[in-house]
């Protein structure tokens, strides 16, 4: 299967998750593109208008993967505009993950996931699965458990 990988990341976290998902399913026999979102200048949580360094193009892939940090509670403004700005996503098989710093409840991961399904859905794409990584100092344990769930859905 053709799958992309698509992560905005701030400070490097989620992109080193997206590594690590790129490894194994490639791995796995798939052809797999890490492709980042990248906007310009520092993306504020209350900004309004956000444009883009970087937009990597997702209509060649079967599959897609986006990733995201959660920022104010909520998904990562840039990552939100990324998935608006999207066409379709009509055919396509779907995962996304979001990491976070806080280990608590209610402190934005169950939203940014709902966020992140509501703009796939509305564009069409058919979602496998999502998670959500309490960072914690990038326990590899855990991230092994993301890497090992998401890839199972391909
Ligand atoms: C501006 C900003 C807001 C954040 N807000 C939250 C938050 O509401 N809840 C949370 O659990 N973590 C929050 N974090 C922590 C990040 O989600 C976490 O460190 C994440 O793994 C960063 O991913 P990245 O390195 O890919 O940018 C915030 C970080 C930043 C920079």
């Amino acid at each position: 299967m053709e799958i992309g990988i698509i992560v905005y990341s701030k400070t490097g976290n989620t992109y080193s998750v997206a590594e690590k998902l790129q490894k194994k399913l490639k791995a796995d026999g798939h052809s797999v593109e890490l492709g980042e979102v990248k906007p310009v200048g520092d993306v504020k949580p209350d900004i309004k208008n956000i444009t883009f360094e970087n937009k990597p193009d997702i209509d060649t892939y079967d599959a897609v993967i986006f990733g995201s940090p959660v920022h104010a509670f909520s998904l990562a403004p840039a990552m939100k505009e990324y998935l608006n700005q999207i066409q379709s996503l009509e055919g396509k098989k779907v995962a996304c993950y979001v990491t976070k710093g806080l280990p608590f409840k209610s402190t934005g991961g169950k939203q940014a996931i709902s966020q992140m399904t509501e703009i796939i859905q509305s564009k069409g794409g058919n979602i496998l699965g999502t998670d959500i990584l309490v960072w914690k100092g990038g326990k590899l344990e855990n991230i092994i458990k993301l890497v090992d769930k998401l890839s199972a859905l391909f």
